[in-house]
């Protein structure tokens, strides 16, 4: 059965965009056609400056709000990865498979370490190799797909040539994996600047639509949203970024196809109106359920404690074996 991994990072409360580009499909795909797991991936938050008990709280929302979208623990495995120690153990031996050069490539460590230089901020070095602790997140599991939105790619890639150059360097060890994206709203953008990506880390939260958002606060965000100069409503990423991006939100809200729904708008002000309330709608079960899970935390805590048992076994027998590939000397 094909095996499929994913993670979403406790920087920030989840937005629009981790729902759109990731977590929905996740619920209404993945976990249905394949061994799922979906992972808080805790340890990446620790790569930018923290605060241990924001992260720590964010770590237990993103969990909430993962079962409050639909992840079933009895069809997928989630779990936290601090609590599975084999990804921090084969994190180790990537980084001696992994070439300094190409992590510097890496985009997202491009843009992260600038803007922190910029602040006047030092990087941390784990913001270097955090490509290689999320390839070691996949490859420990002999994943086989890795669903994540546009940005992550190239990190994919990365993982898939770590696992072709280990194995080819120690033996037959990992599974070469690939990313697969969403067909709609693989970038959903932010409202205010809808030429960067909607972002949990952003400064400021107008353009952010996040999932727990009061519905009125939703319908602000998105009747404020910039458009474009020009009045006509047509879908054209390049010279209408704002209009595209609320018909890509609205399309993948109502499984709609963004062109199309275009023709059917003579003005901004109601495709605004109508994305608006199709978000709301979209959101209202998930914060429903996660206000329902917020009232009993036992419940939550037990899902990730059974998830971690679970992942570690899955995990431990293949990070034994790249140990073993690798040349180390077993403990006995
Ligand atoms: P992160 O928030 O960076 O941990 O991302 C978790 C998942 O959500 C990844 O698969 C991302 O690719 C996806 N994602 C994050 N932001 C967006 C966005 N604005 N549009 C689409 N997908 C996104
Ligand atoms: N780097 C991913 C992000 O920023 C999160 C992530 C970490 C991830 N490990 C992963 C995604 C493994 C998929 C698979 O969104």
């Amino acid at each position: 059965m094909t095996r499929i991994f994913s993670g979403i990072k406790p920087t920030g409360h989840l937005t629009l965009g981790n729902y759109l580009g990731a977590v929905r499909r996740w619920v209404e795909v993945d976990q249905h056609a394949a061994e799922a797991l979906f992972c808080v991936v805790d340890l990446h938050a620790l790569t930018v400056e923290h605060d241990p008990a924001r992260v720590r709280r964010l770590s237990r929302q993103a969990a909430t709000l993962l079962l409050a979208a639909g992840l079933d623990p009895a069809l997928c495995t989630v779990f936290v990865q601090s609590h599975v120690d084999e990804h921090a153990r084969l994190s180790y031996l990537l980084e001696c498979t992994a070439a300094d050069g190409e992590l510097r490539r890496m985009i997202q460590y491009k843009e992260k370490s600038a803007r922190a230089r910029a602040s006047g901020e030092s990087v941390r070095f784990s913001l270097l190799s955090y490509p290689v602790l999320m390839a070691a997140d996949i490859l420990a599991y002999r994943t086989d797909e890795v669903p994540v939105g546009d940005d992550q790619t190239q990190h994919v890639e990365l993982t898939r040539d770590l696992a072709v150059r280990f194995n080819q360097r120690y033996g037959q060890t990992f599974t070469v994996p690939r990313a697969t994206r969403p067909t709609v709203a693989a970038r959903v953008m932010d409202l205010q600047d809808p030429a960067s990506k909607m972002g949990k880390s952003h400064e400021s939260g107008a353009g952010i639509v996040y999932l727990l958002d009061d519905p009125d606060v939703v319908r602000k965000k998105i009747m404020r949203s910039v458009t474009d100069s020009g009045r006509e409503v047509v879908y054209d990423r390049e010279t209408r970024p704002g209009v595209a991006n609320l018909l890509e939100i609205l399309a993948a809200c109502e499984n709609g196809n963004p062109s199309e729904l275009a023709d059917g708008y003579a003005s901004y002000g109601a495709l605004k109106k109508d994305t608006a309330e199709a978000v709301v709608e979209t959101l209202r079960p998930l914060r429903e359920r996660h206000a329902a899970l917020v009232a009993d935390p036992g419940q939550v805590d037990a899902v990730l404690t059974a998830g971690a048992d679970r992942a570690r076994r899955l995990a431990r027998p293949v990070v034994d074996a790249a140990y073993r590939a690798m040349g180390l000397l077993p403990a006995g």
